[in-house]
């Protein structure tokens, strides 16, 4: 593998259509890049050390891995350290960072960053670590480095998503398959609606999640949720593990039953598929809030064919399947709705299924 001395290296941001927190259940999972991404303008250093700006904060961050790296650039240094315990020896670097990819909305701001300097530093380093590798790396970073107990979606979408395609993307076995997604040749869009809600208890309820769903395959004697059946759940007594346990076996046939229809072009039938799934996650997972109900309902009210929260919850982004030419009155009338709760104006933007991460020059 040969190295570079500088390059430009960008990684984006993600919506998942359906498959809520499945990933880490070892179940099945829809997201598409977003056309929202992380930048990185990379040059090779011949010391050990990492600095990095940020054009967000204006700030620069220098480290070397001596001592723990602490705020957004411990997602830096996580990467730096994940390639470190994997065996590779990683180029000291200056990092220039800058991205369009809204922060704190459940787009993926972070694995966009952490997918964008992963393949800035493999490739100045000439790393022989196949791109089909590199989102269980990028996760170990965010899991083992920065501490959030992540699943492998959101790294799986921002280095392997194609444009034009979902990523259909089996967490087990990290199998993909690209499902064309030609929403604009079927007169449809997909509409984002930035909830803007304040989430606070996205930490600590993601941990407790993730934790009844390993409970509850202990409890069932199963590997993982993934290979349960709601016949299997009826041997939960607990009522909240039995529900949080329903979600996931239900939402990973929702992702089965999508992919069948996507897979004949049939894009808007997926509708109530998307509509059962935030159906879920409001009463079985209950990670809605009032904002994002009330978009979900607003929209569908408005016509959309269907309509769910995307991302791991408790705020966060919506997103609707509409007609296009019907996209401005639904964005209309979640505004109106919002307005009419007392709830901040909504953000609403149409997205379309962009690139994974890329070397730009
Ligand atoms: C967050 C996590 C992902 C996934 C989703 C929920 O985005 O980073 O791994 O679990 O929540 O589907």
């Amino acid at each position: 593998m040969s190295t570079l001395d500088s390059g430009v290296w960008a990684a984006p941001g993600r919506v998942n259509l359906i498959g809520e927190h499945t990933d880490y259940c070892d179940g099945f999972v829809l997201p598409f890049a977003l056309p929202y991404r992380t930048e990185v303008t990379a040059a090779r250093l011949d010391r050990p050390e990492w600095t990095v700006s940020s054009s967000l904060t204006g700030e620069t961050v220098t480290f070397d891995l001596s001592e723990p790296v602490t705020g957004w650039a411990a997602y830096v240094a996580g990467v730096v350290w994940a390639l470190r315990e994997a065996g590779y020896e990683v180029p000291g670097a200056r990092l220039d960072l800058t991205s369009d990819v809204p922060g704190g909305a459940g787009l993926s701001s972070s694995a966009a960053l952490e997918c964008a300097v992963l393949s800035a530093l493999v490739d100045l380093g000439g790393l022989d670590l196949p791109v089909p590798h590199r989102p269980k790396l990028a996760q170990r970073a965010e899991n083992a480095y920065v501490g959030v107990p992540c699943g492998v979606m959101d790294q799986s979408a921002s280095t392997l998503c194609r444009e034009g395609h979902a990523l259909f993307l089996d967490c087990r076995t990290m199998a993909v398959e690209h499902i064309p997604l030609d929403l604009a040749g079927q007169g449809l869009q997909i509409l984002v609606v930035d909830s803007r809600a304040p989430h606070q208890l996205v930490d600590g309820e993601y941990a407790a999640r993730r934790a009844a769903c390993e409970k509850a395959a202990e409890i069932l004697g199963l590997p993982a949720l993934r290979d349960a059946t709601l016949a299997d759940l009826s041997r939960l007594d607990d009522p909240l593990l039995l529900r949080r346990a329903r979600h996931v076996v239900t939402e990973n046939d929702r992702v089965l039953a999508t992919i069948e229809l996507l897979r004949d072009g049939r894009i808007r039938e997926i509708g109530p598929l998307l509509t059962s799934s935030h159906a879920s996650m409001r009463d079985d997972f209950e990670i809605t809030v009032p904002e994002v109900d009330t978009a979900v309902e607003a929209a569908l009210a408005a016509g959309a064919y269907g309509a769910r929260m995307t991302g791991g919850g408790f705020g966060g982004c919506v997103l609707a399947l509409v007609d296009a030419d019907r996209a401005a009155a639904v964005a209309d009338a979640v505004g109106q709705a919002f307005a009419a709760n007392g709830f901040r104006p909504p953000h609403c933007f149409p997205v379309t299924p962009a690139p994974g991460a890329t070397r730009l020059s």
